[in-house]
């Protein structure tokens, strides 16, 4: 079987139209979405996701951010998924992003970088179960 990573779509990117094309490029890159969903954080539950970082001066902001607007979920499917999914989204800054990923493409600054991407196989569980209660994997 092969392994999962979790994302997001972040507020900035689907207001601004991009979800489609985010989904499309997705799929192109050999991911299978076996969750989808379209929610909105509260400020609570941003909190709770981006906890880690609580203790950083980028925290207030980064929890506003992601509760400001609707955003995607979703559970990719992918060998290498953690590790192959960083690398398509790109850099946290978009101006360091590389050509051709997500964020360089769709996203407009550190804070509005458009997409979130686990960074360990332990925490790609820990967010999809944040927001799935289950999922199927085949
Ligand atoms: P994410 O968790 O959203 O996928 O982003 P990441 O791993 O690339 O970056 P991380 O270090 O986990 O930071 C989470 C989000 O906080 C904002 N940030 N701002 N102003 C800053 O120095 C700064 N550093 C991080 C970004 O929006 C980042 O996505
Ligand atoms: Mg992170």
């Amino acid at each position: 079987m092969s392994q999962i990573t979790f994302t997001m779509i972040k507020p900035d990117a689907v207001a601004n139209g991009h979800a489609g094309k985010i989904i499309n490029d997705i799929i192109e890159a050999g991911f299978t979405i076996v969750s989808l969903k379209y929610t909105k954080l509260s400020p609570e539950m941003a909190g709770k996701f981006y906890a880690i970082h609580k203790e950083r001066g980028f925290f207030n902001d980064l929890i506003s951010f992601m509760s400001s607007g609707a955003i995607y979920a979703a559970v990719l499917q992918k060998d290498n998924a953690v590790a192959d999914f960083r690398t398509l989204i790109g850099a946290t800054d978009p101006t360091k992003a590389a050509p051709g990923t997500l964020r360089a493409k769709y996203a407009k600054s550190i804070d509005a970088n458009a997409m979130h991407g686990s960074d360990s196989d332990e925490n790609a569980n820990i967010e999809a179960n944040f927001f799935f209660s289950q999922f199927e994997r085949f």
